[in-house]
């Protein structure tokens, strides 16, 4: 782990003198860069882990939320504390989450309580396991490959594949299309960005998702209403909420329903696309593993497939790390030579993306290997708030590529854009059209 560390330290060393002695015009922006690259957080994670696992600084990294300092949890032992004591660290988001709904918490923003419990079984009734098999892998997949079918050799990969597909998902399972595709990627894409990304709380990030959130809530109470007048003898997400109400289940109520089906199109559209990005520029970098994904996607394996895709985003998750507020003064690592005392109000950021690199838990961690095991992974999330999604990422992800990994001579034609935004916009791919 030494040794790793003063190997991050120099080429970190040296990657900084470039980036500060390139002028002071612009200098600000080229350290945001370095340090924004997930490759460089990499390596300043590798140097925490050994000579700082718990770093503890007065300073508040997180505007966005109330708090009185920050620490930097880096180790894979250290991470899994943090996101199993959930009495201790709890989540920050309820604010937001009431200024996106006007109102009600939604689940990921409670701490353990009767209202956690009841939102999530009831969601769990109505987003099934078995739907994964039976309704979302056939539609993801048949999407796909007609749209890269039909692409011509050349596909901007955001905007053209993974976006459309996952807004068709939420008009074909969820029963909630919105006014349009694009406008539902717009919309969850700005509340996503607000409630998540937007950590120093700008003022414009935070105008755009309060529109976003009003329009959203106009258009589900207006689909809520029209479904119930006019039932549509179909079994989607929303017909199942409402067969829910219909029995008298509590917390089914329209807002209620609203609410969480608001919280659950949030969490689906922007983050799957940007993971399915980020693992398909991650392959493009490595010739071996592009080919083991092409490879498996080629004889239809899909477990090989997520193997080789879970590897890719480990080397660059969408979230870096995860963040918590302690409840109270505590510690962390107790008993061992890292404990670091929590004063109450900090925020913890609980690095997932140096825990999958973290060489104690790991075999090999910087090698490309996949097959690691699920233990290996934290691409979305850990302990009780673990992703409602997770089983929809795991069958999603690998649909969405495969088209694009089955055709020959596949090519990166430009870089990932973000236009601005935290999240993909444009990435052109070419391929062989048959
Ligand atoms: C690759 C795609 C995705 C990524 C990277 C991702 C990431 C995450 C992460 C990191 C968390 C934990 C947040 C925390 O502990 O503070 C989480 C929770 C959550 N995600 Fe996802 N997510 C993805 C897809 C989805 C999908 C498809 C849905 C909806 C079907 C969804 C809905 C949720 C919900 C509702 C929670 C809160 C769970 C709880 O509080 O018990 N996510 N996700």
């Amino acid at each position: 782990m030494a040794g790793a560390a003063l190997g991050a330290a120099g080429r970190l060393a040296v990657r900084g003198a470039r980036a500060y002695a390139g002028g002071a015009e612009g200098r600000a922006q080229r350290i945001a860069a370095l340090l924004g690259a997930t490759e460089n957080q990499r390596l300043v994670f590798a140097l925490l882990r050994a000579a700082r696992p718990n770093l503890a600084l007065q300073r508040k990294l997180i505007a966005a939320y109330e708090n009185t300092g920050t620490v930097i949890v880096t180790r894979h032992a250290d991470v899994t504390e943090v996101l199993e004591r959930e009495s201790d660290f709890a989540v920050v988001y309820e604010p937001k989450m009431r200024a996106i709904t006007d109102g009600e918490n939604f689940f990921l923003g409670m701490q353990d309580s009767p209202a956690y419990t009841r939102d999530v079984s009831n969601m769990r009734l109505a987003v099934r396991r078995s739907d994964v098999p039976e309704i979302v892998i056939p539609h993801v997949a048949t999407q796909a490959e007609a749209i890269v079918a039909a692409a011509g050799g050349r596909i901007d990969v955001p905007a053209t594949l993974t976006l459309p597909v996952l807004t068709g998902l939420l008009g074909q399972y969820f029963g909630t299309p919105g006014p349009s595709g694009p406008v539902m990627a717009d919309w969850t894409t700005r509340m996503f960005w607000y409630l998540f990304v937007d950590l120093a709380g700008e003022e414009k990030v935070t105008r755009a998702a309060l529109e976003a959130a009003s329009a959203c809530r106009a258009w589900l109470d207006a689909a809520i209403a029209a479904r119930k007048a006019q039932p549509s003898g179909t079994d989607q997400v929303l017909d199942r909420c409402l067969a829910l109400q219909a029995a008298g289940v509590p917390g089914m109520d329209d807002l209620g329903i609203r609410n969480n089906l608001i919280g659950l199109l949030i969490g689906l559209v922007p983050t799957l696309s940007k993971a399915s990005v980020k693992a398909l520029d991650t392959l493009l970098d490595r010739p071996e593993a592009l080919a083991a994904a092409q490879a498996a996607a080629r004889a239809d394996d899909d477990a090989a497939l997520a193997a080789v895709l879970w590897e890719a985003l480990r080397f660059d998750p969408v979230n870096p790390f995860i963040y918590r507020r302690a409840v109270r003064e505590t510690v962390i690592a107790r008993g061992t030579l890292r404990a670091r005392r929590v004063p109450a109000g900090a925020m913890v950021l609980v690095a997932n993306l140096s825990a999958m690199f973290d060489p104690i838990a790991h075999d090999r961690p910087k090698e490309f290997r996949p097959g690691r095991g699920a233990e290996a992974y934290i691409l979305w999330g850990y302990g009780m708030h673990t992703c409602f999604g997770a089983h929809i990422n795991q069958a999603v992800i690998p649909q969405l590529l495969k088209p694009l990994l089955r055709r020959a001579g596949l090519r990166r034609a430009g870089p990932v854009d973000g236009a601005g935004t935290p999240f993909p916009v444009h990435f052109p791919v070419t391929f062989d059209a048959a």
